[in-house]
């Protein structure tokens, strides 16, 4: 029997659990309750909700699962195995050496070999999101703000500001330029928060873009280093989607700029990382914070305490990260794949009437819904997307959930779904869009 429990206690909580800041009750995760509520099944619900606002990477489970059927020695320890005694009692904030030698040359990997990291600077996290929270303890102080480029990734409202009191300035990026950085947005952000008497003390990006799918480009990346030395402030690149780019040869790290800079500035530089995306493992929690910075290495994995990865895991990554054979074919197919996925919904939009900005990264596209809003406005927006998830049934992410000042955007993942469900969900694009011709 349930046990009832006053339902407004009168006991007061502190203010972080007070605080609205965490951003849950945004469309973004709206439309995921209501995925829940109703999930589209191909064989037992195919009238149900079709999840396209999850950014989860399902494409390359049958090479993951064919390493570790090959591999029981990475996930299995039998009667007597070695290690497993060793391994239940490890605890060590520094993590496994085997596996942080195993993610800096996955890293370096990744970056088609033209970026260098030492695995004493990795810093183990449960994820980019413990990573991105802890460096804002480490850069800010409450009050303080960081600036981040609109549209952004809707969890930084939650990671970069709820617990740690820390403000997010956005700099305004919009569609006249396809939503790059300037220096203008990026001098008018600060300026706004001078104005504001609000301290800046870093700029975050992340690069591939979420929700964008697109690099930045090494001049943009040079104006944003530029820009964080001139201001003396930090600058954080979150290059979670590093590995999912569609081609190596698109994507420059921070990394690589400040390798060609030999390192000259580079204390201001961090990188955040994890497995969530390329290995599609965002269940074991596995992210990194590569500082190029002593001390906040140092306070970073003091804090990382409160967040380690369980050694189980670590062993199991070290195992299947240290093997050059996988990694290499993992990661091309991987690639292919996402690109062949993204050709296919761009294609399919654009022969429904539906253009999306160019990408050329990452589990999702950027379309542009603007022609269809019945009004130019937020409001306008909300009511396409309510549209699309009750009438047409598909989750889809509204751009004012990704603070786009722009409305008419919505983000939408493809790689969390079989290809029939895909071509489900466009299918019931394409019958709407036919459906407003007429
Ligand atoms: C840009 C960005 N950073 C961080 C995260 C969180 O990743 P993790 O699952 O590793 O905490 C996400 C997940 O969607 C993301 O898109």
């Amino acid at each position: 029997m349930a046990i009832e429990i006053e339902a407004a206690p009168s006991v007061q909580l502190s203010r972080v659990a007070d605080s609205e800041t965490h951003g849950e009750n945004s469309p973004y995760f709206a439309g995921w309750k209501a995925y829940n509520e109703d999930p589209y099944n191909e064989a037992s619900n195919t009238s149900g909700v079709i999840q396209m606002g999850l950014a989860e990477n399902q494409v390359s489970f049958d090479l993951l699962e064919e390493y570790l059927e090959n591999h029981p020695e990475a996930s299995c320890w039998g009667q007597g195995a070695p290690g497993f005694r060793e391994n239940a009692l490890f605890q060590d904030y520094h993590g496994l050496l085997t596996f942080r030698k195993a993610m800096a040359s996955f890293m370096e990997e990744i970056r088609g070999g033209r970026a260098k990291f030492d695995p004493e600077r990795v810093v183990l996290t449960a994820g980019a999101t413990a990573a991105n929270e802890l460096l804002t303890f480490i850069l800010a102080d409450p009050g303080d703000a960081l600036l981040v480029p609109t549209p952004y990734y809707p969890g930084f409202d939650r990671d970069l500001r709820w617990r740690t009191g820390v403000k997010i300035v956005p700099i305004l990026c919009d569609s006249s330029n396809n939503f790059q950085i300037t220096t203008q947005a990026l001098e008018a952000a600060y300026e706004l928060a001078e104005s504001m008497n609000i301290r800046v003390r870093g700029v975050l990006i992340t690069n591939p873009s979420n929700p964008l799918g697109a690099t930045i480009n090494r001049s943009v990346l040079v104006d944003i280093l530029d820009f964080a030395t001139r201001k003396n402030i930090h600058l954080v690149s979150d290059e979670i989607y590093s590995g999912s780019v569609f081609s190596s040869s698109e994507f420059v790290s921070i990394a690589e700029v400040l390798e060609a800079r030999e390192y000259k500035g580079s204390e201001r530089v961090h990188i955040v990382y994890s497995l969530s995306k390329d290995l599609g493992l965002p269940g074991f929690r596995v992210g990194t914070i590569y500082s190029y910075n002593d001390k906040v290495v140092t306070t970073a994995r003091r804090m990382s305490s409160f967040t380690l990865i369980s050694s189980q895991t670590q062993h199991l990554l070290a195992c299947m990260l240290s093997d050059k054979k996988f990694t290499k074919n993992y990661i091309e197919i991987n690639r292919t794949r996402l690109r062949k996925r993204y050709e296919r919904i761009i294609e399919g939009l654009r022969s429904a009437g539906i253009e999306c900005l160019k990408g050329n990264a990452g589990l999702f596209c950027w379309m542009n819904l603007s022609p269809l809003l019945e009004k130019p406005t937020r409001e306008g927006e909300l009511d396409l997307w309510r549209t699309m998830l009750h009438e047409l049934k598909l989750n889809i992410s509204p751009g004012s959930s990704c603070h786009c000042p722009e409305p008419g955007w919505f983000r939408v993942c493809f790689a969390n779904m079989t290809e029939h469900t895909l071509e489900v969900a466009l299918e019931r694009i394409h019958k709407y869009m036919e459906q407003r011709r007429t």
